[in-house]
């Protein structure tokens, strides 16, 4: 998938980048590191900044953690529920680790938590994947981490379709690296659900979705939000950027149907 789909972070650098320099964020944590796509440029960033960049993943790809020697980088090979309560509060966290309702919203919990704690106010939170195909349905790299009552039926073979509640034969899945909830909706589903219940928990926070590359949420103080707001109007809630994205993954799933359909030849 990684030649073929756009799927990184690293797809909104320049963005992101220009949300920490509004922000004045001077230490930054990244949940979900994988290839470390975004990562050597927010580790420079840090050093630029006299700061640190920590990285967070329980199972970074071979050669990611080499991009975290130095000065101004840490990496926490650990999940990030273990990981965040031993760190200090940053100014900005990038969350893109485990995609379910468990997790993310466990994570919100431990960020605001440690910035209260320190008498801080809510950092500025960068969220992925709050769009199809995680929005309402759970993903779990490690379904074992996340407790029974949390934690859906999912399949690490069955495959999910925009539109298409059941997960199904064939579609985008996760190859065994990933399981999906089998279902899509109803409550405790999905990465938006959890942003959407830590709003309701959470007064004074606002948050813009940004309909691309699977969804991007940020996520910041209603102070900050309007500081940032030049910077997200334009692809807030953006119908073009909406439609783009429907028809990659239409057309990306029809791939995949394609080989799909030669391999069973
Ligand atoms: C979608 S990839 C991250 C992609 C990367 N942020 C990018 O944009 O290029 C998700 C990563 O999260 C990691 N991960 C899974 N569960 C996690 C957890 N509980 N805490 C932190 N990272 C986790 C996985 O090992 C995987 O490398």
């Amino acid at each position: 998938m990684a030649d073929l789909l756009l799927h990184s972070l690293a797809e909104f650098t320049p963005f992101i980048l220009s949300l920490l320099d509004a922000a004045e964020a001077r230490n930054t944590v990244e949940i979900g590191v994988e290839y470390g796509l975004i990562s050597p440029t927010l580790i420079e960033r840090a050093r630029r900044e006299g700061g640190v960049h920590t990285g967070i993943d329980p199972a970074p790809q071979p050669g990611a953690d080499a991009l975290f020697e130095g000065g101004h980088a840490r990496l926490a090979a650990a999940p990030s529920l273990e990981a965040l309560p031993g760190l200090p509060p940053s100014d900005a966290y990038l969350v893109d680790g485990d995609h379910n309702y468990y997790t993310v919203l466990s994570e919100l919990r431990l960020i605001r938590d440690a910035a209260a704690a320190a008498g801080r106010g809510f950092p500025l939170v960068i969220l992925h994947d709050i769009g199809w195909p995680c929005a309402r349905r759970d993903l779990y790299y490690a379904p074992q981490r996340i407790p029974p009552e949390f934690r859906m039926p999912h399949s690490f073979s069955l495959g999910m379709r925009p539109g298409k509640p059941l997960a199904g034969k064939g579609g985008f899945r996760g190859e065994g690296v990933f399981a999906c909830a089998l279902n899509e909706g109803g409550p405790r589903n999905g990465v938006l659900t959890a942003l959407e219940d830590f709003l309701e928990e959470t007064p004074g926070l606002h948050l813009s979705c940004i309909a691309a590359v699977f969804g991007l949420g940020v996520l910041a103080t209603e102070e900050m939000a309007e500081r940032l707001e030049p910077l997200i109007s334009p692809l807030r809630d953006n119908p073009l950027l909406a439609k783009m994205e429907r028809n990659r993954l239409d057309l990306y799933i029809r791939v995949l149907d394609w080989q799909d359909g030669i391999l069973a030849r």
